[in-house]
């Protein structure tokens, strides 16, 4: 997904999209489940709860086991144990990756080994009761950990599936206890260009961040995932922790993640500061919205190439559909 810079005039009037009307809080907080972000306390499990998902439950805070991983594979759970389409050959999955930081092409897998991976700190903090500091797999031990096969679509129309472990992006929200003001979850990858040479390319700007409401962080389908094909994630798919929204582009998937913040502030996203005519905050699949250059309509399922059609929050909408009920019809431009 190389961004072509293109001059503001030719950016199409109708992508032209007035900032204030992109980002008119108030019809978003009248929105259905967004006007919960208003409450005067967020409890994570009472927003699940009204939402019809189930609530997540921590685990008891056992003793500290620093530095040792946690050993996969999880249960899957029943609910996502299949995706409607084939498990995408892990040796497809692997080899065929977007991971910036390591180049801007797909044969990414063997530069990434560079990356130290252990030990990894993850911070959570901004507007939460407490800023704390973990052990990625401390983090990992205290959240209910289960496996779950997603679709997964890219903004470039490719696809996979995927069976990702690890835990839902709610329970880690629950452990961080946001403060009521908190409206979105900014996320934020490692920055350490003598490993990720990408990082030296200063037109980018780094680290990669991504962001997504409260809403959607807390949205049954909001994954942490830890691993991928029953084993802990290769580095070239993120490790040792990535998210993973299955009803958004690709690019929202951020990798290797070192910082949650919690804030009243929607984030600049790393493709939104890139190519801000390309791509917006929401990315949700949309066959119906097409990117400026080249069709959503359709995708190439990797392994076999086959062409299948492209559905509206690449088919979770059940789950997320209700997420999005009041926003203006401006915004589609960017889903
Ligand atoms: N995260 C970071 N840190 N850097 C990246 O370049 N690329 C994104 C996303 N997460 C990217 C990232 C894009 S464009 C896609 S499509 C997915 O990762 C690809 O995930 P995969 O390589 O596991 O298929």
């Amino acid at each position: 997904m190389k961004v072509v810079r293109r001059r503001g005039w030719e950016v199409p009037e109708a992508q032209a999209t007035p900032e204030a009307l992109f980002w008119d809080r108030r019809r978003l907080l009248t929105a259905g489940g967004l006007a919960a972000v208003a409450a005067p306390s967020l409890s994570v499990p009472a927003l699940a709860q009204r939402r019809g998902q189930p609530a997540v439950a921590l685990a008891p805070i056992g003793p500290a086991q620093t530095g040792d991983q946690v050993v996969h594979p999880f249960p899957r759970a029943e609910r996502f144990a299949e995706a409607g389409r084939a498990v995408t050959a892990e040796e497809v999955a692997t080899t065929y990756n977007n991971f910036y930081e390591f180049g801007s092409h797909k044969q990414i897998s063997r530069a990434a080994q560079r990356l130290t991976t252990q030990p990894w700190q993850v911070r959570l903090d901004g507007m939460v009761e407490t800023p704390m500091t973990l052990d990625a797999a401390d983090l990992e031990r205290r959240l209910p950990r289960e496996e779950r096969v997603y679709r997964f679509r890219c903004v470039e129309a490719w696809a996979m599936t995927v069976p990702f472990s690890g835990y839902p992006l709610a329970a880690l929200v629950a452990l961080a206890k946001p403060l009521s003001s908190a409206k979105y979850v900014r996320m934020e990858t490692f920055q350490r260009p003598e490993e990720a040479p990408g990082q030296r390319q200063f037109w980018y700007p780094w680290p990669y961040i991504e962001g997504l409401t409260i809403e959607e962080a807390t949205n049954e389908l909001a994954f942490i995932a830890t691993g991928a094909y029953g084993k802990s994630i290769v580095k070239q798919m993120g490790a040792p922790l990535r998210l993973v929204t299955p009803w958004k582009y690709g690019f929202k998937s951020i990798k290797s993640i070192v910082r949650f913040t919690f804030t009243d502030q929607r984030p600049k996203t790393f493709w939104e500061v890139s190519g801000p005519s390309e791509y917006g905050f929401w990315a949700n699949v949309n066959p119906e919205v097409p990117h400026p250059r080249w069709s959503q309509a359709s995708e190439r399922l990797l392994g076999n190439d086959e062409r299948v059609p492209t559905q509206v929050y690449n088919g979770y909408g059940e789950w997320v559909a209700g997420l999005y009920r009041g926003l203006p019809a401006s915004e589609r431009l960017f889903m």
